[in-house]
């Protein structure tokens, strides 16, 4: 279920604390700029400082990210890349979050929002300087909201990640899947991998090549999970490849960003964008 009791729950709470906070540090995957944020927010988050954190940046491909900066600037959001496994999170708060929020008032309080996966946990244990969170590749992970300080003057509000109620756009939850923010049902996961598959065999046939280790591109998605699982020696019983291990391997591993830098978006994906 990607939407389940709890993140309705969170959002409520998330509700209640907005009145103690003077900005919001919004993080989307960079791969997904549009697909991952939660749309929740912009009704949530209405008249509220904000800046669109583009993380996961060593991962993505930077030159196609220039549409989606400027869509946000032209909200009126500050927006920053960078990449929080990578980076000094401290330095990168103390010196760069911290003053883009306009100085109104003496201490800084900024609510840390986003879907599930995009780094919040990432960020905030690097505050904490211990792994009191967990931080994994296994969305949805619940947690309360918690104040962290970044110096005596910066305040950061961790909250749970939230999707949407509804997800508008079988696309929207296909990237969704591909960037590892939602946690496939069963039959969701070979569509996935199908969009996936046709998207890079037209946008970037490196990612196949790699996965495969082999410099030919197959036909289909059915061809390309078998020889994955060939490649792998996944064997299943009666002697078949074990398609199923071959598409959540896969998908871990793409979500992890170990064949290649990617964007998803583009513009044209999106009605309301044309
Ligand atoms: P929830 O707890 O589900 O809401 O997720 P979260 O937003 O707290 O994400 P988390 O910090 O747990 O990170 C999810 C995965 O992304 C982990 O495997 C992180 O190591 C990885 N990750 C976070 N930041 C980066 C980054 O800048 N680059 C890359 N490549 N991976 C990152």
């Amino acid at each position: 279920m990607w939407y389940p009791g709890h993140i309705k729950k969170a959002k409520g709470k998330i509700k209640t604390y907005l009145k103690t906070v003077q900005g919001i540090l919004e993080l989307v995957d960079a791969r997904a700029p549009y697909a991952s944020r939660a749309y929740e927010y912009d009704d949530l988050f209405k008249n509220k400082e904000r800046i669109i954190l583009f993380n996961k940046i060593d991962i993505a491909d930077e030159s196609k990210l220039k549409f989606w900066e400027k869509y946000y600037r032209d909200k009126g959001y500050k927006v920053l890349k960078t990449a929080l496994k990578k980076v000094s999170v401290r330095s990168f708060l103390t010196k760069i979050v911290y003053k883009s929020f306009p100085k109104k008032f003496s201490e800084l309080r900024v609510m840390v929002a986003g879907i599930p996966n995009v780094g919040k946990s990432t960020l905030i244990n690097s505050i904490k300087g211990k792994k009191a969170l967990r931080v994994g590749n296994t969305p949805g992970i619940t947690r309360g909201l918690q104040w962290i300080s970044v110096n005596n003057q910066f305040m950061l509000l961790d909250t749970p990640g939230i999707l949407y109620s509804e997800i508008y756009n079988k696309k929207i939850l296909y990237k969704l899947i591909l960037i590892g923010s939602i946690k496939p049902e069963e039959d969701e996961k070979e569509f996935a991998i199908e969009y996936g598959f046709n998207f890079f065999k037209e946008k970037y046939p490196d990612i196949i090549k790699k996965a495969l280790k082999s410099d030919s591109i197959p036909e289909d998605h059915i061809k390309f999970l078998e020889l994955f699982a060939k490649r792998r020696n996944f064997i299943a019983t009666g002697n078949t490849y074990d398609i199923e291990r071959a598409m959540s391997t896969f998908l871990k591993e793409l979500s992890d960003g170990k064949y290649g830098k990617v964007v998803y978006d583009y513009p044209e994906d999106y009605d309301i964008l044309k």
